[in-house]
């Protein structure tokens, strides 16, 4: 007997239909007006941020990394929540600005930034977390261009790594950032050069649900950054001291205990503000703030028995949700939360595969799982969907239309 779910309380369900914003699912479907579709509900991500909000030091940053989910209505609803933007290309960049988020509240991290985006990110003023000595010097010569001065911070990669992170990106050899022991003599250049030198960022790792390994990292963060502040030119303005908070996606797995994640940033954020009481801190979430908000809905378009298995073929997949198929950062694949939307509680139930239209046996949503007896026309909800959906997918393999996107 493997393990469940955890609960899902985030949707009410009425007439044995999910709701959504106050929306049945089959009217929901009706309004979008075609299968397969993504739908995030506002409600849920004010409430996370609010719940996020009063338990958090009060003069913590929280910052949105964009990555997670790039929808422009969501982003620009966003953007009246939190302190700030994390964007990794040109392309979000744009978004970000779009939707009103003044550029010192914006960071653009990530490897491999091409002198293109290294120009609008200083033409528009935003911070760079610069990932190398050499982007370093990139910025300096696209800011005397400009006849501007880059805002900068250093994206450090420290020696620890943060543990339980269901995506390690520090700590050892990494592409991310500059080895912490490089960054004293990188500040020792950066003097010479005209930057505007804001602070650090690190980023140890995403899709944690130890709250005791996400308050170590966050400890250490700090005590690196303070360390580090020592050979710097200017006070440390900047902390950015990443997120990683996971959600509960699989079989067995609990969500974040945040009262214990608060209580241990409380003790951090008091540690820094006494040590250098000039330095904002910053948390960067994308998935938290946004993966328990959305579904992915598809339709069954037939029931197919094979050697005794019973396989729901729906138009929905891989294609649409490469991470619910098992197939972004997953080592075994494992099932998503998922249901038929139409037939939250019905009997009978029935252990069924559910499938897509792909010419592959990757194309899988949900492998043997218990669900309620469905016909065609029904739909097949994937929970936990709101982050790294639609555009962590390859939409475009095998032709078929891309997925629609609601915000409700
Ligand atoms: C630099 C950076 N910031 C933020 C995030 C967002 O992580 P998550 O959505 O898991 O919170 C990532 C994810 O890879 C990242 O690389």
């Amino acid at each position: 007997m493997t393990a469940p779910h955890a609960p899902l309380r985030q949707f009410p369900v009425q007439d044995d239909c999910l709701q959504l914003g106050g929306i049945t699912l089959t009217r929901l479907a009706e309004r979008v007006g075609r299968t397969p579709f993504y739908a995030y509900e506002r409600n849920h991500i004010q409430s996370r941020i609010a719940l996020l909000r009063g338990v958090l030091p009060a003069d913590l940053h929280v910052h949105y990394a964009i990555k997670a989910n790039p929808m422009p209505a969501l982003v620009q609803m966003m953007a009246t929540l939190v302190d700030g933007f994390d964007v990794a290309s040109g392309g979000e960049l744009k978004t970000a600005l779009d939707a009103g988020m003044p550029p010192s509240r914006i960071s653009f991290a990530g490897p491999g930034k091409s002198n293109s985006e290294l120009r609008s990110a200083v033409a528009s003023g935003v911070v760079l977390h610069l990932e190398s000595e050499e982007e370093m010097e990139r910025a300096a010569r696209v800011g005397e261009l400009l006849g501007m001065m880059p805002r900068v911070a250093i994206r450090v990669n420290p020696e620890f790594e943060l543990k339980y992170a269901g995506m390690k990106m520090a700590g050892g050899a990494r592409q991310f950032g500059v080895d912490a022991e490089r960054v004293p003599a990188m500040l020792r250049k950066l003097r010479h050069l005209a930057l505007d030198f804001q602070g650090f960022h690190l980023f140890c790792g995403a899709q944690n649900l130890s709250a005791h390994a996400i308050c170590e990292a966050q400890r250490l963060c700090v005590e690196l950054g303070l360390r580090l502040a020592e050979h710097a030119p200017t006070p440390m303005r900047l902390l950015n001291i990443g997120g990683g908070f996971g959600v509960p996606y699989f079989p067995g797995e609990q969500p974040l205990n945040l009262a214990a994640v608060a209580e241990g940033l409380g003790t951090t954020a008091r540690a820094l503000a006494a040590a250098s009481p000039q330095t904002r801190l910053v948390l960067e979430l994308g998935r938290y703030l946004v993966a328990e908000s959305g579904i992915y809905v598809c339709r069954v378009l037939e029931r197919k028995l094979s050697h005794g298995q019973v396989f729901l073929i729906t138009d929905g997949g891989l294609h649409h949700h490469l991470a619910a198929s098992g197939h972004f950062g997953q080592v075994i694949r494992k099932n998503y939360p998922v249901a038929i939307g139409n037939r939250m509680h019905a009997a009978p139930r029935e252990v069924a595969t559910v499938v897509g239209p792909l010419c592959t046996p990757l194309d899988m949503l949900a492998d043997s799982m218990e669900l309620a007896r469905a016909e065609p026309g029904d739909y097949v909800v994937v929970f936990q969907s709101g982050a790294y959906g639609l555009t962590a997918s390859p939409t475009a393999f095998l032709g078929h239309p891309p997925p629609l996107e609601v915000l409700v």
